[in-house]
């Protein structure tokens, strides 16, 4: 399997703190894959270093069949590149309806006015119709995204970014604060998600991980500690000790 997004050597440091240390990373193109850790362990400021938001101190980080180096682009020019990313908090438009919602996110290269101008083609609408299903919003497309729950607006944010078709999915803790049906829902949806496009999932909840039934990240201290199945990992005496023995 050759990859889609290859991190080789990354370091960054804040203020002297070695927050990602040497760190090696690859995933494939239609791949899943969770990275969990202890607080601290490097894994947001991972995400913040593919997407550009921080910069490496050293390293490379090599995006898809040109090898491009992304550590030198801006984060807008990555995210055209095919990189989206989900932050803990939605983002959704409260006062929109979730159409209007998954509307705005499909056609924002057009900018918000044009948005505003806009005549939904029935291919627009087919794909909203489909984006909502996929997300399991197919019967709340009407109401208004700020009348959803904090679990059914994470989908909706989730549907925004795959309205952008990314061929990289970055989702940092979707889990948090949701229902066990609702965490179980997002489970399959990025499960689904990931069958088309490679998917990054940051999570503490080892329930979660275990079901999103991938292959497993573990980062301490800015570096890979370990990777493989979750039995594996799970099972390992240094994850243990760091992670989830506490
Ligand atoms: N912009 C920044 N400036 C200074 N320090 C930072 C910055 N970003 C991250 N850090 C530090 O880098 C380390 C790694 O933080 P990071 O947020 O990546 O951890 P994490 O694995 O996502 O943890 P958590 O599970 O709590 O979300 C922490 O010590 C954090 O304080
Ligand atoms: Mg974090």
């Amino acid at each position: 399997m050759s990859a889609l997004l290859e991190v080789s050597g990354v370091s960054v440091s804040f203020d002297g703190f070695r927050a990602i240390d040497n760190l090696t990373f690859a995933i494939g193109a239609a791949e899943l894959r969770a990275v969990i850790g202890p607080n601290g362990a490097g894994k947001t400021t991972f995400m913040d270093i593919v997407t550009g938001k921080t910069r490496p101190d050293r390293g490379r980080v090599v995006w898809g069949e040109t090898s491009r180096d992304l550590t030198a682009l801006s984060e807008s020019r990555i995210a055209q590149l095919g990189i989206g990313r989900k932050f803990q908090r939605p983002t959704v438009f409260e006062d929109q309806s979730v159409a209007d919602n998954l509307m705005l996110a499909l056609k924002k290269d057009r900018g918000p006015l044009a948005v505003l101008a806009f005549r939904p083609s029935a291919a627009d609408r087919a794909r909203i119709a489909d984006l909502a299903d996929e997300i399991g919003l197919a019967g709340a497309l009407d109401r208004k995204a700020g009348e959803l729950s904090h679990g059914q607006k994470q989908w909706l944010e989730i549907g925004m970014l795959l309205a952008q078709d990314p061929r990289l999915l970055l989702v940092d803790e979707p889990a948090a604060g949701m229902t066990p049906a609702e965490r179980a829902h997002t489970a399959d949806l990025l499960i689904e998600a990931a069958r088309t496009r490679a998917v990054v999932v940051v999570e503490h909840d080892m329930e979660f991980v275990r079901r999103l039934g991938c292959r497993v990240t573990v980062l301490h201290e800015g570096s890979v500690l370990a990777e493989g199945s979750i039995d594996r990992v799970t099972s390992d005496a240094r994850v243990i000790e760091v992670y989830l023995g506490r």
